[in-house]
């Protein structure tokens, strides 16, 4: 959407939209340009123009697949006419997806055949396919050989730095890839959920035509920790609980969103007990378990059948109870040398290291500095002496420099120019990686001149637009334009894929 040039729609034949949601049901960041120009006033009648949207989105969220409803919506505004209803996925999008996507390309080559000779509905762009037979479908069982602590004695986090083989896999990656780990739920969850629903762990029941414990299903195939709208409705109308009853009308979204925050499903179900509750139905009210995507902090071409992570456990309290995150607690907390856990590549196209020699700027803080360390063993590897300069941020100097040896030794060798580093913990006033930007102004900027590539990776909420707009501020200081110059410099540097981020 970033490249489509919004004038064309009007003389489009038909329009395909995938689009996701982000936020409180606003487009993802590189939409909203699109979504400007067509919410907008100077948006073209679209009559004659065919549609059909697919919403991606997470039901865990009070806005659901809500920016693919708006384009679905005004699309009809102005005069479109809808090919086919639109699918709205959640997480586990594959299925509905292609459901959709059968869905639109019969119907538009039916509409070939009826009319005259058109070519079959290709795929734009064929999707690489790695030669492994393991995929997110089918992960491989990888065995951990290396999970250490990484932070020193006394650090306020817990971050660990992970190594996976992946040896007999066929399993390839590049940098700037993820990790999906296909985690299964903390057992004593589990225990404490069964017994707040009151069912016996051994109870059977059928699941997708086959007999599984509820126990199992529990641990490995749905998401039990955060509750979603859906799960609410349905445990509104087993409990007849009227405050839940209440949560679910319309102008309760406020509510019902704080609601969900603070509440897990077992918060719920403790809150409100309910009888003899049968599996099956509480299954259906689920998500099915998700894997989690952790940027490869390794290159192949470095430490060939190994897969390295930087993970920072999620804890949280709830409740008086003590969480952790499905995937980063297994890792913590219960995955020993041996254990073995299923594993696939995550390709990441839009965040890669220049095909040439360019320069780059990686900008990370906290287990965001992962990529770059799969960045700089890739290109030591390959030999490519290129400049490279690392803005790095973390909480203590003395405990937090993550794999700090590494990066002083490709500085000496020549591998790392540059490093700035932003401990923000370490004097009163706090000092994070775009104050060390903005101190490099002028560097920075000529390095832009010169065809760096820039990276972001770290904390999607703050770091990325805090850092973004540092961006902005330094082209606007430094080239001596307005601030809509610099948002325009810093939005072409987006559309050549030089300025590149993994954010969660
Ligand atoms: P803080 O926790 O002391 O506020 C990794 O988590 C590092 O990122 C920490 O040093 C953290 O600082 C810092 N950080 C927090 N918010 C940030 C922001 N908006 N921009 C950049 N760094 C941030």
């Amino acid at each position: 959407m970033t490249d489509y040039k919004v004038r064309q729609l009007s003389q489009e034949q038909d329009l395909l939209v995938i689009v996701s949601t982000y936020g409180e049901g606003d487009p993802p960041q590189p939409a909203t340009g699109f979504f400007e120009f067509i919410e907008g006033r100077k948006a073209q009648k679209m009559d004659g123009v065919r549609f059909a949207v697919l919403a991606l989105g997470d039901s865990t969220y009070e806005y659901y697949c809500q920016a693919g409803k708006r384009l679905d919506q005004r699309l009809e505004e102005l005069g479109g006419h809808r090919l086919i209803a639109r699918v709205d996925c959640d997480v586990d999008y594959e299925d509905p997806a292609d459901a959709w996507i059968s869905a639109v390309s019969d119907q538009l080559a039916a509409e070939a055949h009826a009319g005259p000779p058109l070519t079959a509905v290709t795929q734009a762009h064929p999707i690489a396919t790695a030669p492994s037979a393991y995929d997110k479908r089918n992960p491989f069982p990888a065995p951990i050989i290396e999970n250490m602590a990484i932070v020193g004695r006394g650090s306020t986090k817990e971050t660990r730095h992970i190594e996976f083989s992946i040896a007999g896999s066929g399993l390839v990656y590049e940098p700037g890839d993820a990790l999906g780990i296909a985690a299964s739920n903390d057992p004593a969850v589990v225990v404490d959920l069964l017994e707040a629903l009151g069912l016996a762990s051994e109870t059977k029941f059928e699941l997708k035509g086959q007999v599984s414990t509820v126990e199992e299903a529990l641990t490995h195939r749905f998401e039990i920790t955060a509750a979603t709208p859906r799960f609410l409705d349905y445990w509104a109308l087993l409990s007849e609980a009227p405050f839940l009853r209440q949560l679910q009308e319309e102008d309760r979204a406020g509510e019902r969103s704080v609601f969900l925050r603070t509440h897990h499903i077992l918060d719920i179900v403790r809150r409100f007990p309910v009888r003899d509750v049968m599996p099956q139905g509480f299954v259906a009210a689920l998500r099915p378990l998700q894997p989690r995507l952790y940027s490869l902090a390794s290159s192949l071409c470095a430490t060939p059948d190994e897969a390295h992570l930087t993970v920072a456990p999620l804890r949280y309290g709830l409740h008086g109870t003590a969480r952790s995150g499905v995937a980063s607690g297994l890792l913590a907390d219960r995955a020993e040398i041996d254990t073995v856990l299923p594993v696939y590549i995550q390709s990441n196209q839009h965040f890669r290291l220049p095909a040439n020699d360019a320069p780059i700027l990686m900008i990370g803080a906290g287990t965001g500095v992962a990529p770059y360390r799969a960045f700089l063993q890739e290109r030591e590897a390959r030999g490519i002496a290129a400049q490279s300069w690392l803005f790095f941020g973390e909480r203590n100097f003395r405990t937090d420099f993550l794999y700090q040896t590494e990066w002083q030794g490709w500085l000496k060798d020549g591998t790392l120019s540059r490093m700035d580093v932003a401990f923000s913990r370490d004097r009163a006033d706090k000092i994070y990686v775009q104050h060390r930007l903005k101190e490099q102004a002028r560097d920075i900027f000529a390095w832009l001149e010169e065809g760096a590539h820039i990276y972001v990776c770290g904390d999607a909420a703050n770091l990325a637009p805090d850092v973004h707009e540092a961006l902005i501020d330094i082209v606007a200081h430094e080239a001596h334009t307005g601030r809509e110059a610099a948002e325009d410099y810093v939005r072409s540097l987006q559309a050549d894929r030089r300025y590149q981020r993994d954010v969660y």
